[in-house]
């Protein structure tokens, strides 16, 4: 099953990503990670991708298209895939289904995680994030065991430089307009599903498993 996770930064894609991922063992494929790990082992895609990230602006569509392409050819991903953050604009939307189509596929669900604005802000600015793993936590919703220690690897928490205060302002507004296209771009299609992200992380999970079931 091929599924894309569209949502404003904050919604919770990467949260419910990697639950998914273990549920039904597909890749979570997130264009926000791949470039944050360029940038950590400053490679020429990293050097290129920081100016964007830090300032929370769009990598350039031509970069990202090319990175997912790529991708999603790799033999994991032969019985689908979870795109998170990918696509964030039309060009790339479309750019998603011309390359599917040349594989003989389809997106099979685009699950939107729909969240108001307010609760972005305290998502985000809450979130801490480990070093070694790239493990979310939240300080309230979602703390780890032992303070700013990760609970899977004990590596240290630390907050994203893309999660201050205007940056995520900047984000969000960024992304706001873009994210209507898309909505309206999968309703066409046909494939658009939605899931209010009100209540904790697992009770969106079980909503999510309910819109999902056991189509995979
Ligand atoms: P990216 O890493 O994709 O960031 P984003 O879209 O801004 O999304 P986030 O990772 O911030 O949020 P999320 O929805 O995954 O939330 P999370 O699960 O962590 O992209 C970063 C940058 O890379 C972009 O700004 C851009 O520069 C570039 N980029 C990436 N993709 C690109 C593309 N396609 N084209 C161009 N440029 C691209 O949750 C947030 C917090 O809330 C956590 O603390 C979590 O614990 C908590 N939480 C989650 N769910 C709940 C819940 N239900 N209740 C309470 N708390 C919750
Ligand atoms: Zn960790």
């Amino acid at each position: 099953m091929n599924i894309v996770l569209l949502g404003l930064p904050g919604a919770g894609k990467g949260t419910q990503a990697k639950k998914m991922s273990q549920e039904y063992n597909l890749p979570h494929i997130a264009t926000g990670d791949i470039f944050r790990q360029a940038i950590r082992e400053e490679t020429p895609l990293g050097k290129e991708a920081k100016k964007y990230l830090d300032s929370g602006e769009l990598v350039p569509d031509e970069i990202t298209i090319g990175i997912v392409r790529e991708r999603i050819q790799k033999d994991d991903c032969d019985n689908g895939f979870i795109l998170d953050g990918f696509p964030r604009t039309l060009n790339q939307a479309r750019a998603l289904t011309g390359m599917l189509e040349d594989m003989g596929r389809k997106i099979d669900v685009a699950l939107y995680i729909k969240v108001k604005e307010e609760e972005l802000i305290k998502r985000l600015s809450g979130r801490r994030v480990c070093q070694e793993c790239g493990a979310a936590y939240h300080v309230v919703y979602n703390p780890p065991k032992e303070e700013g220690i990760c609970d899977l690897c004990k590596g240290k928490l630390i907050q994203r430089s893309d999660d201050k205060e205007e940056t995520v302002k900047n984000r969000i507004r960024i992304n706001k307009e873009k994210m209507e296209d898309l909505i309206e771009y999968y309703r066409n299609q046909g494939n658009l599903k939605t899931v209010e992200s009100t209540g904790g992380i697992d009770e969106v999970f079980n909503k999510i498993q309910e819109i999902i079931g056991a189509g995979v």
